[in-house]
């Protein structure tokens, strides 16, 4: 079947999905956003990136940025740097979870959950000048939309609502695993997941994950090597609880966030972004993740 016609499906056999699942709710920016939208892209390794449904519509990234900032810190420090500070293991808790943190003294189990990304935040903060600048050149370049921007409603929001990853952030600054000011590695962190981009956008931005490294411009973002090991932290950590649910049903490293996005990855095939802003129980996309299996099952791909 066409690639086409397969998006358009995808989006049609979901909709009816609509109605069971429910929009983050935790900042009015995100609460109001309208819960019908379904959107699908795809960028094949040829460079081609087509798409179904509301895939040219914008939405907050929110959790799908950590995938942006682990890269980032990875072109910044050594392997030692960042594993010393933040683990490679599934969490088995929420995304905004405090317990593990006071468990395991101050580590966070990976770098996808909010303890893990606000890590990484925090050596972007250490070695970038202005890193939320640098974020969105980054961002810009590798979705090849120089108008991709930041949501300042939503990040003020955020900041507004900020008790508990400011008390995820102290908490690990109580055991000498944080070094900058809170106060601005919040606000650095609540920007990047802030970033509006749609569907189109987020599956070229995220080409060089399918592509060995190698960006849509031809840039060696990351090694071969380290894009394995991303793709390999996305399998068992980047849906949250939902994880193995999602390698079961899907079979393909991935990334969702609270704004009802997901990117996914077919190594050497397509990068891949749904949308859909109502989520399951786990704070991941309902329709996107169908949308994800539909695909699956009918290209018959999977990573296992
Ligand atoms: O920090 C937070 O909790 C949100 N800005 C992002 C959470 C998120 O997207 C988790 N994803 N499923």
């Amino acid at each position: 079947m066409p690639e086409q016609l397969l998006l358009q499906e995808a989006v049609d056999k979901v909709r009816p999905l609509l109605g069971k699942g429910k929009v983050a709710g935790y900042i009015p920016a995100l609460a109001n956003v309208d819960p019908n939208k379904i959107g699908i892209a795809i960028t094949t390794i040829d460079g081609t990136t087509i798409g179904a449904g509301d895939y040219l519509e914008p939405f907050s990234i929110q959790s799908i940025s950590k995938v942006f900032s682990l890269t980032l810190a990875l072109n910044l420090y050594t392997e030692d740097e960042i594993w010393n500070r933040v683990g490679k293991e599934p969490s088995g808790h929420s995304f905004n979870s405090l317990v593990q943190v006071e468990l395991e003294r101050g580590k966070p189990r990976n770098p996808f959950i909010n303890a893990g990304a606000l890590i990484i935040a925090d050596l972007l903060q250490a070695r970038l000048g202005a890193p939320k600048h640098r974020m969105l050149e980054v961002v810009r370049q590798l979705s090849q939309n120089p108008i991709v921007a930041y949501d300042k409603v939503v990040a003020d929001s955020e900041y507004q609502f900020s008790a508990r990853n400011a008390s995820i952030a102290y908490l690990m600054k109580s055991f000498g695993n944080f070094d900058g000011d809170v106060d601005t590695v919040l606000k650095s962190y609540f920007h990047y997941c802030s970033l509006k981009m749609n569907c189109a956008d987020l599956s070229r931005a995220m080409f060089y994950l399918a592509n060995r490294g190698k960006t849509l411009n031809g840039d060696s973002l990351v090694s071969p090597v380290q894009t394995r090991q991303l793709n390999a932290l996305l399998a068992t950590s980047g849906l949250y609880d939902g994880a193995g649910e999602f390698a079961y049903r899907v079979g393909m490293p991935g990334k969702s966030g609270v704004g009802g996005g997901i990117i996914a990855v077919i190594p050497g095939d397509m990068s891949i972004c749904v949308w859909s802003p109502e989520l399951d129980m786990n704070g991941n996309s309902l329709a996107g993740t169908a949308m994800l299996e539909h695909i699956s099952q009918q290209l018959g791909r999977s990573i296992f």
